[in-house]
């Protein structure tokens, strides 16, 4: 069948945005990826209207939900352009609308720069300077927030979330940076490091989130965001009375 894809253009941060629209034979087994790729190899590159097309800028990586590059909003929704294919889209008159995650700064087309989320994981030093610490309650939830791409699908979705890095005192650092602070405070032993970085996942994090789940819906792995969100406080809350094992062998 033929489709039409409609991409929101822009050449860069300070550009002016507008619309062009492409069209590309698919079936329903093609992702959306495929269809962008498609376009672009074309020669020459031409619109739907036949006016000639500079190449539509997108991010992609491992081509199968393994990287997360490929988050953009697909008929409105954050998705991966890899991971969504025709056959779950409810095509009107044949037309698929991209546009670039919002959140995050855009550098050109769909391509956006989503460096704010590793700059919060840095800051916040969200990763263990310990060996682990097996909690078998929590491994398989640990195990699976291992998983996440960081792609900003549930950024994208958050009405609390606005790009930003908390360093500001304002902003929130939203679900990803969340199950960050989760896994790594999941296998930290008792002690002071472990409640600082609780203790700063509640105040950047937790404390921002209205549970409202709209980042469960749309993560394209299917985190358990709300187990992992509503331990983020109760691990905290506990941590206030442990006594520091961070030192004993
Ligand atoms: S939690 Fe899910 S939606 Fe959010 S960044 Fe990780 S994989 Fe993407
Ligand atoms: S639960 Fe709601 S407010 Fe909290 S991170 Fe998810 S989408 Fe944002
Ligand atoms: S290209 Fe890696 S998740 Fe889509």
């Amino acid at each position: 069948m033929q489709v039409i894809l409609r991409v929101k253009r822009q050449a860069g941060p300070e550009s002016r945005p507008y619309w062009q629209e492409f069209s590309c034979e698919a079936g329903p087994d093609s992702s959306v990826l495929s269809l962008l790729e498609e376009i672009n190899s074309s020669s020459p590159l031409t619109d739907a209207a036949g006016a000639e097309a500079l190449p539509i800028e997108f991010e992609s990586g491992c081509r199968q939900m393994g990287c997360g590059a490929c988050a953009m909003l697909i008929d409105g929704y954050p998705r991966l352009a890899c991971a969504t294919f025709l056959r779950q889209l409810k095509l009107k008159e044949g037309v698929i609308t991209l546009a670039p995650l919002s959140k995050f700064p855009l550098l050109r087309d769909l391509h956006v720069d989503r460096g704010v989320l590793t700059e919060d994981v840095k800051r916040m030093k969200l990763w263990l300077n310990h060996d682990a610490v097996v909690d078998k309650k929590e491994l398989p939830y640990a195990y699976q927030s291992a998983s996440c791409l960081m792609c900003g699908c549930c950024a994208e979705i958050c009405p609390n979330y606005q790009a930003g890095t908390a360093a500001t005192g304002s902003a929130f650092t939203g679900a990803a940076v969340m199950n960050q602070a989760y896994r790594a405070a999941s296998q930290y032993p008792p002690g002071k490091e472990r409640r600082r970085l609780l203790k700063e996942n509640v105040a950047a994090g937790q404390g921002h989130c209205s549970r409202t789940l709209s980042c469960l819906r749309v993560c394209p792995l299917e985190l358990p965001l709300d187990y992992i969100i509503s331990r983020g406080n109760h691990m905290y809350l506990k941590s206030l009375f442990e006594r520091d094992k961070s030192h004993e062998k």
